[in-house]
């Protein structure tokens, strides 16, 4: 599991507390963190007591009920609210996760603890700061990469059998959980591109349509790119689509191999 760790030489002041409203009957506390870079203070963890009687059952739903009647200085993202845009991924309760798929039910009992991404920049309160991260989506070319021209009539048509072998891939939405999870990546992400852009890279690499293999696997093979992968697991164990990062990365470093021989 990922711990949030703090930035070096900085300290948890005491937060804020809000209690539940009078009447309140069944009652969670979520405990969550929170840092302006504006205010020039340390970060704190600012308390918040949710009446569950009178808020929906996901962990976005009450950091969305926060927001709108208790707290408005919160700051986080999300957008579709069921899975897909990968923006409300945050730590709660020591695992990356996705706040909209994360029921509150599913947290273990006691308060519910919800930090940023870790060993991220933090841009404020529950936004990390991915610029890096896309920098590194970017710099692997994503997209079908072609030599020869397209057919007069048609698009460039791929077998089901073919099709197929992006299942487990293409269901990917670059919420960077996997990677924030790696401690690789953690001391590495300078060089090393991680579980997600490694598991985006082997989704263009096995794609049929693509006619760059030799080139997208010279630009892999590369002692900090793609070999930081000790194969810990913690990026298959925490994403939230199920699927498993570490295993297309041992796929690539298998072709660098086959290739070779
Ligand atoms: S592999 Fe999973 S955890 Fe990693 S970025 Fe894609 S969806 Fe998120
Ligand atoms: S298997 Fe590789 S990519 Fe996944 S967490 Fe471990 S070191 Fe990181
Ligand atoms: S809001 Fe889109 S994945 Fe959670």
């Amino acid at each position: 599991m990922a711990e949030f760790t703090l930035p070096k030489n900085s300290k948890l002041i005491p937060g804020n507390h809000f209690p539940a409203p009078a009447g309140a009957k069944n009652v969670r506390t979520f405990r969550i963190y929170r840092w302006s870079p504006d205010s020039g203070d340390n970060p704190r963890v600012d308390t918040y007591e949710i009446d569950l009687g009178a808020c929906g059952p996901m962990v976005l739903d009450a950091l969305l009920k926060i927001k709108n009647e208790v707290d408005s200085t919160l700051t986080f993202r999300r957008s579709c609210r069921e899975g897909i845009c990968g923006s409300c991924a945050m730590n709660i309760d020591g695992t990356n996760t996705l706040a909209c798929t994360k029921a509150i039910g599913d947290c273990p009992s006691g308060d519910v603890k919800i930090f940023p991404l870790p060993h991220m920049p933090v841009v404020k309160d529950l936004v990390p700061d991915l610029t890096h991260f896309y920098a590194q989506h970017a710099s692997i070319k994503p997209w079908i990469r072609t030599q020869t021209p397209p057919p007069p009539d048609r698009e460039r048509l791929q077998s089901k059998q073919d099709r197929a072998k992006l299942d487990g891939l293409y269901e990917c939405i670059l919420c960077a959980c996997c990677s924030t999870a790696c401690p690789s990546y953690w001391w590495n992400s300078d060089r090393y591109l991680g579980p997600a852009i490694l598991l985006q890279a082997y989704r263009w690499i096995v794609d049929s349509r693509d006619e760059d293999t030799g080139a997208r696997l010279d630009e892999l093979e590369d002692p900090f790119k793609l070999y930081r992968c000790h194969t810990i697991m913690n990026c298959a164990r925490t994403c939230p689509k199920g699927l498993n990062p570490a295993k297309a990365i041992a796929e690539i470093k298998k072709l660098i191999v086959e290739r070779a021989s």
